[in-house]
């Protein structure tokens, strides 16, 4: 099969951060390719590399064979290649034929509203989508704007379509049928690239898969070759180099629990079920790790922790008392402090200095102004003191700094609180090596001065190197639980992709 995209030596780097390294890609004329990978692994920068709307620091792109420069969508557009993105562009005021002769016009083709209504029909009937031109935007479900957003691509002259993980906005069953679209695209000689990080999706509809770990490609192998097995050690990397490195606790006999939760069910923002009867008990002075694939539940986790998030049914006690009911300000007072996902969205306020910051969040400075700002000094001298955590200038605004600098901030704060539970969100994402070793080893001495930290983290390697216990979260439960030193990393892949031990026996 001949090549039609190829991806030779991109690399780009995000300031502190390379999103993607030397990274190379074929994609063949009529292939269904999925690009699979944890979060944060690369996919969508190298795809808004390919579809211009990022220009890499390096590298070449070459279609049928020849080199071309995409230093825009448009450029993409015009050597054939389209993306379909996880939000449509689609104008909910306008008929789906409106929306068609928009897109057109902007690559130049102006074209009759009837023949493009024939268009619309003619693409709609051969693939099954039952899209009618004259419907509103807003009418439909995502799944049917999905397929608009297909249409479009195809009467532009697109020849690969790009979906960045298009069944996050599915239900199942559309999932299955946007599978089966490809067969038919794929089938009239298109070309997709297909984005998830869902085993059994890639495994359903891909011809080959390429993985990606933290920007570079671990491999590239042919359905045939391909099992959840051999996949999972591709995305997590099979190597527990260091897991040993770290003194662990001994598990002691009277350890006190001082989180429980029972039974916990909850949904997602999509009101589909997030936890199912998800049970937890964390122990004063260890560090729990999370692992799973993220969409299993450990978002929704933290937040019915913090109690972000309505618990439909079950209950968490927290240091000898019930705050299944509490408020989010009362279960702050009652001692969890979170490290969040994106701390420079959800935990600071980019316009302020990092003074400012440290003093967010200070119940001694009972009102937001005046702002403690003693109390903030001292945190960041605290903070240098216990942690070894160094903090940058305290009056540059926060915006300023590098996404690891934030998360420092963001962790000062968080733990001069001294709360009695720190919940810890992907604490290391988007750093770089030095960065993540500096921030381990800031969890562990926090848990060595008698700090409990709830970990949730994609990086397996990170979650056996620092955790004192393991469990594993699949489709809102846990699913099981393991020692770090003792552990099966194939057993451990096998609960996160499909919530089953393996037959052979049993994780330690
Ligand atoms: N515009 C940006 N600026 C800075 N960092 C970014 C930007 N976009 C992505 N990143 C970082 O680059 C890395 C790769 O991100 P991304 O390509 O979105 O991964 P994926 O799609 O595989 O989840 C992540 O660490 C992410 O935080
Ligand atoms: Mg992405």
């Amino acid at each position: 099969m001949a090549e039609f995209i190829e991806l030779e030596g991109i690399s780009k780097t995000f300031p502190g951060l390379k999103a993607n390294e030397d990274v190379n890609l074929k994609i063949k004329k009529a292939q269904v390719h999925a690009l699979l990978g944890e979060n944060g692994a690369g996919k969508s920068t190298l795809m808004k590399v390919l579809y211009g709307s990022y220009r890499a620091d390096s590298g070449t792109i070459k279609v049928d064979g020849q080199a071309v420069t995409i230093n825009s969508p448009a450029d993409a557009r015009a050597v054939g290649i389209g993306m379909v993105f996880q939000s449509f562009m689609l104008i909910p005021a306008f008929t789906v034929t409106e929306n068609i002769a928009l897109s057109l016009k902007e690559l130049g083709l102006v074209i009759d509203k009837k023949e493009i209504e024939k268009g619309i029909r003619e693409i709609s009937d051969k693939y099954n989508f039952d899209v009618d031109p004259n419907a509103y935007v807003w009418q439909l479900s995502l799944g049917t704007q999905q397929k608009v957003e297909i249409i479009k691509l195809v009467m532009g002259g697109a020849r690969l379509l790009i979906f960045d993980e298009p069944t996050s906005v599915l239900a199942p069953h559309e999932a299955e049928g946007l599978f089966k679209i490809f067969d038919g695209l794929r089938a009239n000689g298109y070309s997709i690239i297909f984005i998830s990080h869902k085993l059994n999706e890639v495994l359903a509809c891909s011809d080959e898969i390429t993985v990606l770990r933290r920007g570079k490609v671990v491999g590239t192998i042919s359905r045939a070759e391909a099992n959840e097995e051999v996949l999972v050690s591709m995305i997590i990397g099979a190597k527990m180099a260091s897991s040993r490195e770290y003194a662990r606790k001994p598990l002691a006999l009277d350890r006190k629990p001082i989180l429980q939760l029972k039974d916990i069910v909850a949904n997602n923002d999509r009101e589909r079920i997030a936890l199912d009867n998800m049970n937890l008990t964390i122990y004063a002075g260890e560090i729990l790790g999370i692992a799973g694939v993220s969409g299993n539940g450990q978002k929704e986790l933290g937040e019915v922790i913090q109690r972000l998030r309505l618990i439909k049914s079950g209950s968490i006690h927290f240091d000898g008392q019930e705050i299944t009911q509490l408020s989010v300000s009362r279960v702050k007072q009652a001692g969890i402090a979170c490290i969040p996902e994106d701390p420079l969205r959800q935990g600071a306020v980019g316009t302020m200095t990092v003074e400012e910051n440290l003093a967010l969040g200070d119940e001694s400075s009972k009102d937001w102004l005046p702002m403690n700002w003693e109390t903030a000094r001292a945190k960041a001298s605290y903070i240098t003191d216990h942690f070894h955590l160094k903090m940058p200038r305290l009056n540059v605004p926060i915006q300023a700094l590098s996404g690891g600098n934030v998360q420092r901030i963001v962790f000062a704060r968080e733990m001069a609180a001294n709360a009695k539970l720190l919940l810890a969100y992907y604490p290391t994402r988007g750093t770089d090596i030095n960065a993540a070793e500096i921030i381990r080893t800031v969890l562990l001495n926090y848990r060595n001065a008698g700090g409990t930290i709830l970990l949730v983290s994609e990086d397996l390697t990170e979650l056996l190197s620092i955790s004192d216990r393991l469990i594993v979260m699949y489709h809102g439960r846990n699913v099981g639980e393991c020692q770090p030193e003792n552990a099966d990393i194939n057993e451990i892949g096998h609960l996160m992709t499909d919530g089953k031990y393996a037959a052979h026996g049993q994780v330690a």
